[in-house]
């Protein structure tokens, strides 16, 4: 695995790939790299010629009170593990190379992004994702890009930008990696001191119960979020947002007629967390 840093670099290994017929698939990440990320690595090596992984951690993602000065980075580690998990190239460039001097353009996605992160976060969070993704892919020209469905929301405004924009990328959203336990993976989990890290499965349990409401025949929006709800109040959790929305544009839901995704948001200790499912009423 070559690790590069500039832009002209890791379009020359593109460009050298292509030119023998090779498909290329990126995967974009923030480094702290967990199973999670390796999953989509996987998927990636699987599927293409040429993986390269982007390690970068956007700034423009994060608000002013957010974690961007203290979230984990340790390049050497994630290098070994994307290596093990199957990337040709590392392309990790430093904030200059990305956002240069007297960069003054934003992408924005209206709807989508106004409601659960984008509500609590702001909506520059989804202004910072979708410029870094959308400058990620003119960058590396890549045939697909894979993310993880565990930032459900997000996969959604990649999704609609690509559509919006005709970037000629194909998306894929892989599945959500778990702890033997149920907790989603997560570069924040380190966040969690032991007594957090017990409470925090309470989220995907939650989840669990809405699901085994709806597979007993309970369609009502209201009595679903409350199953899941229960769990969480049992361990101490009061979300941020816990909503049944339409998976294809986010709507809020009343009830649950085919797909759902439930989707949640908590600070448990000193991490937010989320974590979502897709609820599916089979007639
Ligand atoms: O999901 C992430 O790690 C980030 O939001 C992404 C897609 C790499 C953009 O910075």
């Amino acid at each position: 695995m070559r690790i590069v840093r500039t832009v002209s670099e890791v379009r020359a290994a593109v460009t050298g790939a292509r030119s023998g017929g090779g498909i290329v698939g990126l995967v974009p990440t923030m480094g702290a790299l967990h199973d999670g990320h390796l999953s989509l690595i996987r998927a990636a090596r699987a599927e293409n010629d040429l993986v390269v992984m982007s390690l970068f951690v956007n700034p423009t993602q994060f608000g002013p009170n957010e974690d961007l000065a203290a979230y984990p980075r340790d390049e050497a580690r994630d290098a070994e593990l994307a290596e093990g998990a199957g990337a040709d190239i590392l392309f990790a460039p430093p904030v200059a190379e990305v956002y240069p001097h007297g960069f003054s353009t934003s992408i924005h996605i209206s709807g989508i992004t106004e409601v659960l992160d984008g509500a609590h976060r702001g909506a520059e969070h989804f202004d910072g994702v979708a410029t870094v993704v959308t400058k990620l892919f003119h960058m590396v020209a890549p045939d697909a890009a894979y993310f993880g469905q565990k930032d459900a929301q997000q996969v959604l405004v990649i999704r609609r930008l690509v559509r919006d924009l005709d970037v000629p990328v194909r998306i894929i959203a892989c599945p959500i990696v778990r702890e033997p336990d149920g907790l989603a993976m997560s570069s924040r989990n380190v966040y969690l001191d032991p007594e957090a890290r017990e409470r925090a499965t309470a989220l995907n349990r939650a989840l669990d119960a809405a699901e085994a409401a709806v597979a007993a025949g309970e369609r009502s929006a209201g009595a679903v979020i409350d199953a899941a709800r229960t769990v969480l109040v049992a361990a101490d959790i009061d979300p941020e947002y816990l909503e049944l929305r339409s998976p294809d544009d986010l709507r809020e839901l009343d009830r649950v007629d085919g797909e759902a995704l439930l989707a949640v948001a908590a600070r448990v200790g000193a991490a937010r967390l989320i974590d979502n499912r897709i609820l599916e009423a089979t007639p």
